[in-house]
């Protein structure tokens, strides 16, 4: 097969892409580097899945860039991957105003140094009218997290008489969910080969497909995207029924 690209079927793309970037600290340790020129390394991998969902016309990409648990990890890497996020923004910013691209962002940002958040406003407001991709970074996110968030506002609008509790939908609470607005990802990627998903979008995954590759983020390229969506469309979605259900013959 020359490229998986020849084989994807323009005709059934996932609307929205969440990938669990990870791997940058194993691939920076094969190479005998201090773990943040893992995470270095990673913007390419970064700049390529966000280049290749673009030309393919995906609409959402959801990227998984700094959990609510990674705030535990050595002050030396935390303090790393924010002057990164910070550098890339400024850097990049010019190739998302070229590629119509708006950026978003999930999780509780203000937990991040102030210069983050500003730089974050910055390029958010800036790519507002961008109507490309949109790059969803989830930064000091977790599902549960999200979710505790989402049953708190809730329950303040019960108090407050504007909703009954045996009226509660699964909308109700999508609503109240960072992702609001924003179809659930069809397609799950985690690369390194670990099989868990880690607090990551754990109400809007119930029914994406997963695919999960042993390649270290930092060596994921486009080709690797392509073979993602082409495993991805080999797929039967049954959302519970039969195959027959969904194949009827005659
Ligand atoms: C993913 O790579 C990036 C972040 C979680 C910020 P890791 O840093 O987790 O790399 P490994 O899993 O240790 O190899
Ligand atoms: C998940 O990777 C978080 C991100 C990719 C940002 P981790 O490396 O933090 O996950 P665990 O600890 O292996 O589950
Ligand atoms: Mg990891």
């Amino acid at each position: 097969m020359a490229s998986y690209r020849e084989h994807i079927d323009p005709n059934n793309l996932p609307r929205h892409i969440a990938v669990i970037m990870d791997g940058n600290g194993r691939w920076a340790k094969k190479k005998g580097a201090l773990r943040i020129f893992g995470h270095r390394n990673a913007i390419q991998s970064v700049k390529d899945v966000t280049e290749a969902c673009g030309e393919l016309g995906i609409k959402y990409l959801t990227l998984y860039a700094f959990s609510t648990e990674n705030w535990g990890r050595p002050k030396e890497e935390v303090d790393g991957l924010m002057e990164l996020l910070v550098n890339t923004l400024k850097k990049e910013i010019k190739t998302l105003m070229d590629n119509r691209v708006k950026l978003k962002t999930i999780g509780d940002t203000s937990h991040l140094p102030q210069e983050c958040q500003n730089n974050l406003q910055w390029a958010k407001d800036t790519t507002q009218g961008n109507e490309g991709l949109t790059l969803i970074l989830a930064l000091s996110y977790s599902g549960r997290w999200e979710i505790t968030e989402a049953v708190k506002k809730l329950a303040n609008e019960v108090k407050k008489g504007n909703l009954e509790p045996s009226a509660i939908t699964d909308k109700d609470i999508e609503n109240y969910l960072e992702t609001s607005g924003i179809p659930d990802p069809e397609l799950l990627i985690r690369t390194s080969g670990e099989l868990r998903i880690s607090n990551f979008l754990l109400w809007q995954i119930a029914y994406s497909e997963l695919y999960i590759t042993p390649t270290l983020w930092p060596d994921f390229r486009k080709e690797n995207l392509y073979e993602a969506i082409w495993s991805y469309q080999q797929r039967e979605r049954r959302f519970g029924k039969t195959s027959e259900q969904l194949n009827p013959v005659g």
